[in-house]
């Protein structure tokens, strides 16, 4: 199912910013060059991402699956002066790519890039967040959140990727993702924490923000 109507979709990417020329060259190669190329976040979702961090202005940002970078390098967009981007991916056959990438952009010693199992990895990072972003296997956004919940600062924000599932979240008898993903959206439905609102845009994006108790 598309969330949003194609013509609609295609009308707010016209009347949203554009992405600049290294973003362009990194959704061309990943649909030309790399397999499963629709979990790429693209052009919309990117300038929206990109516009959350700017109003953050986050100090450290946690992406959790990155794929080719593009998300992460919207993300960077916002990042403040000395800010600090990691990301975590299990893929190592897409190291070289996306290091070169992020070479491009001049953003090698702004960008930890991690290689290995996020679920490892979340756990032996210190300090706080101020932005996280959640985009890996869907099975684990419960554990990815209950990770890092107490890693994000007071008044942070957690977006997870894709929590509308392309409407499978609707369906009757839901597969194993789609029970994951359910879980995860009324677990923080359900969670004193935090404030949260599901943004309808692209493949669903929960916007979550942790309250100072
Ligand atoms: C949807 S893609 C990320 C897309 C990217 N954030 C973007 O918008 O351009 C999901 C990524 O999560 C990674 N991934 C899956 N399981 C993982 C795990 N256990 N730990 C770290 N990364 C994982 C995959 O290798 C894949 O590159």
């Amino acid at each position: 199912m598309e969330i949003i109507n194609k013509d609609i979709d295609q009308y707010a990417a016209q009347h949203s910013s554009e992405e600049n020329e290294l973003l362009k060259q990194i959704n061309r190669d990943t649909h030309a060059k790399v397999m499963m190329p629709r979990m790429l976040s693209g052009h919309l979702q990117g300038r929206v991402l990109s516009m959350i961090s700017h109003m953050i202005k986050p100090k450290r940002i946690l992406e959790i699956g990155t794929y080719t970078g593009y998300s992460a390098l919207c993300l960077a967009e916002g990042l403040s002066v000395e800010g600090k981007l990691i990301t975590i991916d299990v893929n190592e056959e897409l190291e070289t790519r996306v290091r070169g990438y992020f070479a491009a952009a001049n953003l090698t010693d702004k960008i930890d890039y991690l290689i290995g199992n996020a679920a490892t990895i979340i756990p032996t990072l210190t300090g706080e967040f101020d932005l996280v972003f959640i985009d890996a296997d869907k099975e684990q956004y419960s554990k990815y959140y209950d990770l890092v919940i107490d890693k994000v600062k007071p008044g942070g924000i957690i977006l997870a990727d894709n929590v509308l599932w392309s409407g499978k979240v609707l369906d009757a008898k839901p597969d194993k993702d789609t029970r994951a993903i359910v879980e995860f959206n009324n677990k923080i439905q359900a969670d004193a924490r935090v404030e949260n609102v599901l943004l309808p845009i692209r493949d669903g994006i929960m916007m979550i923000r942790k309250l100072s108790l």
